[in-house]
């Protein structure tokens, strides 16, 4: 495969665990942000026809939870509204999109790890603004596909495991909220699991119709790390591993606190955890236990 790869984003973590995956799928075009801004529509549009690619993937989001809250204009502009011109565009030009999106377009109250099909509710703007994005590329027409994942994390990049491993070193104690329910997934999981549904798809036809066979798959799929644990589990078990690794290491307690003794600007979901068999069914994919990628991530640490 020869054609073109436009991926946004390439500097976050999902898609700078892209960069390399993809590489060996097509020429990858990174677009600079004084290129292509996704709060500038415009430049999104002028992008995607210049470039004509056959995939559009796209990571690149306002990931910004709790500032969401205040900065929703900016939510949306890069969450909704450059999700439809996206998808417009591909539609235009028969691309095929690969978007992210997130637990937080539910409202965290089930019981059950989320199925595709359950209702939305999101409980705050980041949420509403994903949520917003996936109804816009829906109804761009285009042949898209659309991964929900949470509590994405790697060895690189602004994320809780690195957030905590700093704190763990530089105090004795540490509170971390114990009944917030979900699953860490690996960037680099992720990224090999879009570089793997790409590859499914591009054998499934012919080249020249590379639209027409993402749409017999299109819509949304979950993608989240395996198992499930509280981010105080997951604390906890990052920071075993991390004595097992560096031994002489002094590194913090963790204590279990509740949602409401560490309040946000943004409402968290309780329950983040999605069920993820659809990926499983369509393209034969099972993301890793989120144990087994911690372990790979805190080796490369
Ligand atoms: N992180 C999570 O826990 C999590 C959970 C569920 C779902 N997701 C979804 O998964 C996807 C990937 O998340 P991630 O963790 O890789 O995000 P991330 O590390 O925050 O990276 C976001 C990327 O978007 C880019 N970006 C932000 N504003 C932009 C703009 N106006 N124009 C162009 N690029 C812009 C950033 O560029 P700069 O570096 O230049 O700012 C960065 O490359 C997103 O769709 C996110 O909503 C993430």
């Amino acid at each position: 495969m020869s054609q073109r790869i436009l991926l946004t984003g390439a500097t976050g973590q999902v898609g700078g665990e892209l960069v390399p995956l993809l590489r060996p799928l097509g020429d990858i075009y990174v677009p600079a942000r004084d290129e292509m801004d996704l709060a500038d529509v415009a430049s999104v549009r002028r992008v995607i026809q210049a470039v004509q690619p056959r995939w559009i993937v796209n990571p690149a989001a306002y990931t910004a939870v709790d500032k969401a809250e205040s900065e929703s204009d900016l939510a949306y502009a890069i969450n909704a509204e450059s999700v439809r011109a996206i998808g417009e565009e591909a539609r235009s030009i028969n691309a095929g999109v690969i978007h992210f999106s997130t637990d937080y377009v539910f409202d965290g109250k089930g019981t059950q790890p989320y199925r595709e099909e359950d209702s939305t509710g999101p409980a705050g703007v980041y949420g509403a603004s994903k949520l917003a994005g996936e109804k816009a590329l829906a109804e761009s027409g285009a042949a898209y596909l659309i991964f929900r994942t949470s509590w994405v994390y790697g060895a690189t990049g602004k994320n809780f495991l690195r957030t905590i491993l700093k704190a763990a070193a530089e105090r004795e104690r540490l509170r971390v909220v114990a009944d917030q329910h979900g699953a860490p997934t690996w960037s680099r999981d992720l990224a090999r699991m879009v570089a793997h549904v790409i590859q499914q798809v591009e054998k499934t036809v012919p080249q020249e119709d590379l639209s027409q066979s993402v749409m017999k798959v299109k819509g949304i799929y979950h993608a989240s790390g395996g198992g499930e644990t509280t981010w105080h589990g997951f604390a906890v078990e990052a920071i075993r591993r991390m004595r097992e690794r560096v031994p002489e290491a002094k590194l913090a307690e963790v204590d279990a606190i509740a949602t409401e003794d560490y309040p946000t600007p943004a409402k968290r979901p309780m329950n983040s955890r999605l069920n993820c068999e659809r990926l499983m069914t369509t393209f034969d994919w099972k993301m890793m236990d989120w144990r087994d990628s911690l372990r790979e991530v805190i080796a490369e640490l």
